[in-house]
């Protein structure tokens, strides 16, 4: 409880506090400070607070976003309450020769801007975790994609199982390098928990590792994969089988305050901080962090950071430091995105000229049930389906407002059609499906963007 004083105190520099009434801390003495100087009446306040700070309970993760980058060394008073830029590569070594063991040396190796996006970022992933979150690590990366290579490459000679309809990108490193590597894959419906289960035991036989990957919601289906369910169907196959089974969640289309992957008992979780995280499209990084209480987690953490540091695809100080003054604001600009993108699936699911609405927050989605279980907010995207490529274009060329863009994650509302973007030997989405990254506009300007869009293309294809 914080301390109740009960009267404002006039306070000029160097002079006795004019407190005149008592502060009353945790219903315990009270204690007349009319005494004390006004800084030593804030000094003590000070040292009470930290001593009880133990037993506070710890702040929301909107509360911990607002505050990302703020540095939280007590022992120093006067820190800048935004965080430097530290865009040194290299770092003066002590006359002894040897460098501080918590200290830098080159930037590849690490840099301090990355160092605390790093920190913060394991801090939002672990909340509620457990008490004791040492263990696990974050791995920031130069892009979504380098985190994907980490992560695979951590896991050498693995089989990958993969949703159906993931991010192209992730199946097409499969496809054109790590196949080279010895790393296979095998691409499943994950909404189907039997699927995956099969496809664990057939690939048992000639596999000793195997890698569950989700994506949830999926990249650009919206499917949603019960992930506390994958974790325990693959912790039970594990002992089963006796295969090695980890767990991933790329999880860049829920950012930690709609779902936390590791909470739900994944080994790790990944996002494209390009998107969400960043959330102005002006940087480009990926992120890793690792369980601290699986033991698959805890092994991968050092092999990733050790992958990180020795290929060197790492997150540029410069981006690392915009990626931290993102997720300042990402509480309150996913809450606009989810509201809205909720009213824009509705729009359309209510629009004639629309034939399908992918959006996990709509009842009829067919993993309503799950995404209400795991997701606190339904997203800020979301895909809709015209009857052909056509038309689907005829919507794109007529809208104004909404950027036709790839990406997602930023201010501005972005529509994609999917299909012409994905490798054309797979090619996942429907051909008349179109992708929208859900912004910060009024979503009234959105909606009358959409549908005079849609009337357009109706009246194209009318004639
Ligand atoms: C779900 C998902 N994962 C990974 C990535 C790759 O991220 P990046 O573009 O930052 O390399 C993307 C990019 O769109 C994505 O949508």
């Amino acid at each position: 409880m914080m301390p109740c004083i009960q009267n404002r105190a006039v306070v000029s520099s160097g002079m006795r506090c004019a407190f005149k009434k008592r502060v009353s801390y945790n219903g315990q003495r009270k204690q007349n400070i009319s005494s004390l100087s006004a800084p030593e009446a804030g000094k003590k306040a000070y040292k009470m607070r930290q001593s009880q700070k133990q037993s506070d309970k710890g702040y929301s993760l909107d509360t911990m976003l607002a505050h990302a980058g703020i540095e939280t060394d007590h022992s120093r008073f006067n820190s800048p309450l935004s965080p430097a830029l530290h865009m040194s590569t290299t770092y003066e070594r002590p006359p002894s020769g040897e460098y501080p063991s918590d200290g830098f040396i080159y930037a590849r190796e690490s840099n301090p801007t990355r160092k605390l996006l790093e920190m913060e970022v394991y801090r939002l992933e672990t909340k509620g975790l457990c008490k004791d979150t040492i263990g696990g690590t974050t791995t920031a990366y130069a892009s979504g994609m380098a985190a994907v290579n980490a992560i695979l490459m951590a896991c050498p000679g693995a089989h990958v199982i993969l949703p159906d309809d993931c991010y192209h990108g992730v199946s097409s490193q499969l496809v054109t390098i790590l196949n080279q590597h010895g790393i296979q894959h095998t691409m499943v419906d994950m909404t189907h928990i039997d699927m995956i289960e099969s496809t664990i035991q057939n690939l048992a036989s000639q596999n000793t590792k195997i890698i569950v990957w989700m994506e949830t919601p999926s990249n650009p289906l919206a499917k949603v994969t019960d992930i506390e369910l994958v974790c325990r169907l693959v912790q039970h196959q594990e002992t089963q089988l006796g295969v090695k089974l980890v767990t991933i969640v790329d999880s860049t289309w829920a950012p930690p305050l709609i779902t936390l992957p590791l909470k739900l008992g994944a080994d790790m979780v990944m996002h494209s901080a390009t998107k969400y995280f960043g959330g102005h499209s002006d940087l480009t990084l990926g992120i890793v962090t690792t369980s601290p209480t699986t033991q698959h987690g805890r092994e991968l953490g050092p092999k990733l950071r050790e992958i990180q540091t020795k290929i060197g695809a790492v997150a540029s100080p410069f981006d690392s430091w915009l990626c931290l003054r993102g997720l300042r604001t990402l509480s309150v600009r996913l809450r606009q995105q989810c509201k809205t993108a909720m009213e824009l699936a509705t729009f359309l699911n209510d629009h004639a000229f629309v034939t399908k609405v992918h959006y996990p927050g709509l009842p009829l989605h067919p993993q309503h049930d799950v995404a209400c279980k795991q997701m606190t907010q339904f997203g800020g995207m979301l895909s809709f389906e015209l009857q052909d490529a056509a038309t689907a274009f005829a919507v794109v060329g007529g809208l104004d407002l909404i950027k036709r863009a790839t990406s997602l994650g930023g201010t501005e509302t972005l529509i994609e059609h999917r299909a012409s973007i994905e490798p054309p030997d797979r090619v996942t989405s429907p051909t008349g499906l179109l992708r929208l990254s859900v912004g910060l506009e009024e979503c009234t300007d959105l909606k009358e963007d959409l549908a005079i869009a849609l009337h357009i293309a109706q009246e194209i294809s009318a004639h």
